[in-house]
């Protein structure tokens, strides 16, 4: 904190009273699951994705599960998967008994480098599938993507996690591939507390992810001819939302418009007053048919490690800012992953730089016009003394 500014966290959720008092409601309705708030959520989700289907669930990283899941994934199966994004893509394929196939990322975007693609459906007959991950919410080229995993015969399953309302070409993240999961993780850019959504505009995969979200029982809730009658004709686990969760969302989205223009215009603030720092990459918000859904702004430090990351976001720290790391080292080289399959430091090159060198910078709506144009000169200060 300094003396005459709040300190500035990188992410903070924004609750307002109209979110609130949708709690209390579900509170005092004593219907917390299976309820009636939860589809209103999904219906009002899938319309703003631009889907046929957007089914809720307790996180992305469910999402990511329950879809492959119901694509029937499972032991013998590869996943591509980028080297670069949150270990949650890579658990997800894991947690099923698959093995996750990893992917270097592109120098210019931090997204699944097409190329890697080609290269490892190729070279791994067991690979079914791949999910791009729409790094800090710049759609990958889903354009080649697809075309490389149509050629192929694998789908492809969007991570959307820091993707809402991000865009390539005419669709939204969450309907460029087969599926997308969602993350409402408290500083995304909408929450429910804990939460996900999984989008698709296939109707068995949608029908599959519903019942399969709640322990596979054949007729949920409302359906049910005598209370608790039922039959389980297939397996499935508990990743049900909440209704409190599914409030909280609804009352979220209902202010996302606002969310995303003081996004939008943070990100054009640090771009504007950044772009002549020859010390600073800063990847694009726009590239090719791909507009970002300007999660974070994200500066990343020379390969040469000529400035310390840690000294960097201690001295904006000291200006009160603060900063996070999307994410700490390319998942292959993770202890677990490097023990498991045996990657070697060197072998990610595009990952393992971004998992040294880069820092987020916050952008999002709890930062004013003010605070953002503090956050550019604390970062230009900080460098001259670095
Ligand atoms: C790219 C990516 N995928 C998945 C996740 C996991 O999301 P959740 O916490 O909703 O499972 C995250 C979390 O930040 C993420 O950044």
């Amino acid at each position: 904190m300094t003396a005459d500014r709040p300190f500035i966290p990188f992410g903070k959720p924004m609750i307002d009273q109209a979110a609130k008092q949708a709690v209390l409601d579900v509170l005092d309705s004593g219907v917390l699951v299976h309820g009636g708030v939860t589809p209103d959520f999904e219906a009002a989700f899938a319309e703003r994705v631009g889907v046929k289907h957007a089914v809720a669930v307790s996180s992305c990283t469910s999402g990511l599960y329950l879809a492959m899941f119901c694509k029937g994934i499972g032991p013998g199966d590869a996943v591509a998967a980028p080297a670069m994004t949150h270990v949650a893509t890579a658990h997800a394929i894991e947690l099923l008994g698959a093995r996750p196939v990893f992917v270097d990322v592109e120098p210019g975007t931090g997204n699944m480098n097409p190329d890697g693609l080609a290269a490892a459906v190729d070279r791994e007959p067991a690979l079914r599938a791949a999910i791009p991950v729409h790094y800090l919410g710049l759609p990958c080229d889903m354009t080649r993507l697809q075309a490389i995993a149509e050629a192929a015969g694998i789908w492809l399953l969007e991570d959307c996690a820091l993707a809402m309302d991000a865009r390539h070409g005419e669709r939204k993240a969450g309907g460029l591939g087969l599926a997308g999961a969602f993350s409402f993780y408290p500083v995304k850019h909408m929450t429910s507390i804990e939460g996900g959504m999984a989008t698709t505009d296939d109707d068995e995969l949608a029908f599959e992810m519903r019942r399969r979200r709640a322990f596979g029982y054949n007729r949920m809730l409302g359906d049910r001819t005598r209370p608790g009658l039922y039959d389980v004709d297939c397996l499935g686990g508990n990743f049900r939302m909440s209704e409190v969760e599914a409030a909280v969302g609804l009352a979220q989205l209902a202010r996302l418009d606002a969310f995303q223009a003081d996004r939008a215009r943070n990100d054009a603030i640090l771009r504007t007053a950044l772009a002549d720092q020859p010390a600073l990459h800063v990847f694009p918000n726009k590239a090719g048919e791909s507009i970002s859904s300007h999660y974070c702004f994200n500066i990343i430090l020379p390969k040469d490690g000529s400035i310390d990351r840690a000294r960097m976001q201690d001295g904006l720290k000291a200006h009160g800012i603060g900063t996070s790391i999307h994410y700490p080292g390319a998942v292959p080289l993770f202890t677990y992953y490097k023990e498991r399959y045996g990657a070697q430091f060197g072998d990610y090159p595009v990952a393992e730089w971004l998992g040294d060198q880069t820092i987020s910078l916050p952008i999002g709506p709890h930062v004013s016009e003010d605070d953002a144009h503090h956050i550019a000169q604390s970062v230009i200060a900080v460098l001259q003394t670095s």
